[in-house]
């Protein structure tokens, strides 16, 4: 009989961490181990289900790029972002308390997006449904921020991001807004469409083999700042659009889903003429403010 303790084993690597200069390092890694431990014996792994585990993590490794981050991905549809978005939430629930709630970032944010005049459009010539947003950006007592930043970006009217398009791709449907004196902010986009996550690497082979949508529901993405407050990074879901109760990375929440109200060909409110039917959409962004 091996003198080989699984017990003994598991203790021995969580006291090989327990050197750590960083001390929330030595957490980390001890409580990492202690739960991929337990994961393994709970499900008694087997030698060939973990060198599975092993070519689908090396995978996941060889097809990451910088515009094609599939860990996050993979951290996306194991809901573990979403986890961590809601921890942080609950770590800061008094000082957040009635801001705008925040969603997952998701692998499409490329920093460095235009500054679009007020009004302007963000989504020139990409294909896709008019749709005029209209609102303001307050603190969580209603107080208007004047030179708000919003940083926003979308898929196209098929549900494409400029990055899945082309391997060395430019942007587009991408723009940073700023709210005006009286902290509203208006812009031209899309509507956008539900879209599937990319699937043409080792995460979609994962949603196959266990037979879960792909699908996210229509929303716009934004990274809503302004200086002395917390920024948030969140979403407009289209309210009824398709899978918006399965969201393949559980990214929707209630207070972010919005009416886009149709509207017939015509003047919109801006004096934009247009010959298809449009959408507006009214939504209000609420920041907490920083601490000291
Ligand atoms: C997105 O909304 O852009 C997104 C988020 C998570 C995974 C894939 C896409
Ligand atoms: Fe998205």
């Amino acid at each position: 009989m091996s003198d080989y303790n699984q017990s003994v084993l598991t203790d021995e690597v969580i006291k090989a961490f327990g050197n750590a200069p960083s001390e929330r390092l030595q957490v980390l890694m001890q409580a990492l181990a202690k739960h991929v431990h337990a994961f393994a014996q709970e499900v008694d792994l087997t030698p060939e289900e973990w060198m599975q585990g092993l070519q689908f993590l090396t995978k996941t490794g060889q097809i990451s790029t910088e515009r094609r981050p599939e860990f996050i991905l993979l951290s996306d549809v194991m809901g573990l972002s979403m986890m961590v978005v809601s921890l942080a939430q609950a770590r800061n629930s008094k000082s957040v308390e009635g801001a705008t709630e925040a969603t997952v970032e998701g692998p499409f944010y490329w920093p460095g997006a235009p500054e679009v005049a007020l009004g302007g459009d963000i989504a020139e010539g990409v294909s896709g449904e008019p749709t005029y947003y209209t609102g303001s950006v307050t603190d969580v007592a209603g107080k208007p921020l004047a030179g708000a930043l919003l940083d926003l970006w979308s898929g196209d009217g098929e549900g494409s991001y400029d990055v899945q398009l082309s391997p060395d791709p430019s942007m587009r449907a991408r723009g940073k807004i700023r709210t005006d004196e009286n902290g509203r902010y208006r812009f031209w986009s899309i509507r956008p469409t539900y879209y599937p996550i990319p699937d043409d690497g080792p995460v979609g082979d994962l949603m196959r083999a266990t037979r879960r949508s792909i699908n996210r529901p229509g929303h716009i993405h934004m990274m809503v700042s302004a200086e002395g407050h917390v920024p948030v990074t969140t979403h407009l879901f289209v309210a009824n659009s398709p899978y918006l109760h399965e969201d393949a990375v559980f990214g929707k929440r209630d207070s972010l889903v919005v009416e886009f109200k149709e509207h017939p060909p015509g003047v919109a409110a801006d004096g934009r003429e247009l010959k298809t039917p449009y959408y507006t959409v009214d939504y209000d962004f609420r920041l907490a403010k920083a601490a000291e």
